[in-house]
């Protein structure tokens, strides 16, 4: 793709259609960045909290709807038209189609909130991840950031992180340990990611 050779600037969609948090904090650590740019934000859920994000960094919103994704053009064109080399899935549920896992093969990150391979796969996302970690009694959950492929939580792992599952954690109090790793390298992971892709200045 045109955009993967221009060295002088990374431009990055984020797809979310949650709360936003990781978004946000993505979003915060790349102000005024010198290769990178936060340009997009795709969203396929009207009301998410990510779009008030969007909007609090005046950062342009794509907001996608189901039949262009899956059985259209996968709103590659616009992708490209906005010049984006990377995307960042964070917190975004919907499978992504092989228009874009092919265009953006490489350049595609997801963050799951447990230790894949355990804990990931179709259905299994926010609450889901944590109850099922705490009703099999593990002792460790995590965060994994993975390159995105064809299947739901797959694609080479590039970063794991890991916190202690106590006995009295619910879901909300593991998700709360999990979202504070997350918040910590999701940025730092995706900059060193782009920074080493060939092509770009480092
Ligand atoms: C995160 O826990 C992430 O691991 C998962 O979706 C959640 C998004 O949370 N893929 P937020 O919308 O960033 O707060």
């Amino acid at each position: 793709m045109s955009t993967f050779t221009d060295t002088s600037l990374t431009r990055v969609a984020i797809f979310a259609s949650g709360a936003g948090s990781n978004a946000r904090k993505i979003i915060e650590y790349f102000q005024g960045h010198p290769q990178i740019i936060i340009a997009l934000v795709v969203c396929n859920k009207p009301g998410a909290g990510v779009l008030n994000i969007a909007a609090d960094f005046s950062i342009p919103v794509l907001t996608i709807e189901k039949e262009r994704f899956f059985r259209g053009d996968a709103y590659l064109p616009d992708l490209q038209k906005a010049g984006i080399g990377f995307i960042v899935l964070a917190g975004f549920l919907w499978k992504i189609p092989s228009a874009l896992i092919t265009a953006y093969s490489g350049h595609m990150l997801n963050i799951h909130p447990a230790l894949l391979p355990k804990y990931g796969g179709k259905g299994m996302y926010g609450n889901f991840v944590h109850e099922a970690v705490i009703a099999a009694g593990e002792k460790e959950s995590g965060i994994t950031i993975h390159l995105v492929d064809g299947e739901y939580d797959h694609g080479g792992t590039l970063f794991q992180a890991t916190c202690e599952v106590v006995p009295d954690d619910t879901p909300a109090t593991l998700a709360r340990r999990i979202h504070e790793l997350e918040h910590l390298h999701f940025a730092p992971v995706i900059e060193k990611t782009i920074l080493s892709l060939p092509g770009v200045n480092r």
